[in-house]
């Protein structure tokens, strides 16, 4: 099955909880979170009291994307906010294994994320620890990019190791996810779709969030 989950970076800021209880209605089975620290990207999103605000706002988990230099420092201080899914860069950590299971001693699912210009063959050694791999198809910082297009290749080579590892972690895609690239995601193997711009930057929320996952189905129907 393939689920949604719509970034808040997209949203109107304030008109938050509104706007993911709409999303929530368009079937989003997570909200994504993409915290920014100006360093690791050259952007600055929202911390942990946001993160606070989101968790009474929704049941939906919560999935905090760390764009963040040094996420050590602030695991403990997400998990505690209400995170239910941390992921961190394979590019910000220099222990990727401690830090990937300081996330799940904080009893969050643990995910991994690469930039466009870094190969999934360097998480080989941590493929049987996560939960999910997040693979950008954009360069991280900013919404509303376009979507590159070797990510495709990118998908299909983890989902390919995946099976011959007999690993169950999940694929999650991130930029640029809209109704033109979703169908070709899914059919390459990505599992959680992250879109923004396409679920909150025009239109309704609730709708756009519908025909996303409509869009995904059928191509899930279609793969072989
Ligand atoms: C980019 C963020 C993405 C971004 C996606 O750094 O990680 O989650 O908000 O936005 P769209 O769907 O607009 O490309
Ligand atoms: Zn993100």
């Amino acid at each position: 099955m393939v689920e949604l989950a719509p970034s808040i970076l997209a949203a109107d800021f304030s008109r938050l909880a509104e706007q993911i209880q709409a999303a929530a209605e368009g079937g989003a089975a997570l909200i994504h979170v993409d915290v920014m620290d100006g360093h690791f990207v050259p952007n600055l999103t929202v911390g942990p009291p946001v993160v606070r605000s989101l968790r009474k706002a929704t049941d939906l988990p919560l999935d905090c994307h760390l764009m963040i230099e040094d996420p050590d420092k602030f695991i403990p201080e997400f998990a505690e906010a209400g995170a239910n899914w941390i992921s961190v860069h394979q590019e910000a950590c220099r222990n990727l294994d401690r830090t990937l299971h300081l996330i799940k001693q904080h009893g969050c699912r643990a995910g991994v994320v690469i930039n466009p210009a870094t190969p999934v063959e360097t998480l080989s050694e941590v493929l049987d620890i996560v939960d999910y791999v997040l693979v950008m198809s954009v360069n991280p910082g900013f919404g509303a990019q376009e979507f590159i297009p070797n990510s495709l290749n990118k998908i299909r080579r983890l989902a390919a190791v995946r099976n011959q590892r007999g690993l169950n972690f999940r694929i999650e895609v991130d930029g640029g996810i809209a109704h033109d690239t979703a169908a070709n995601v899914v059919r390459a193997g990505a599992e959680i779709l992250v879109a923004g711009n396409a679920v909150f930057g025009h239109g309704d929320p609730k709708s756009n969030a519908r025909q996303l996952l409509k869009t995904a189905a059928e191509a899930m129907l279609l793969k072989v």
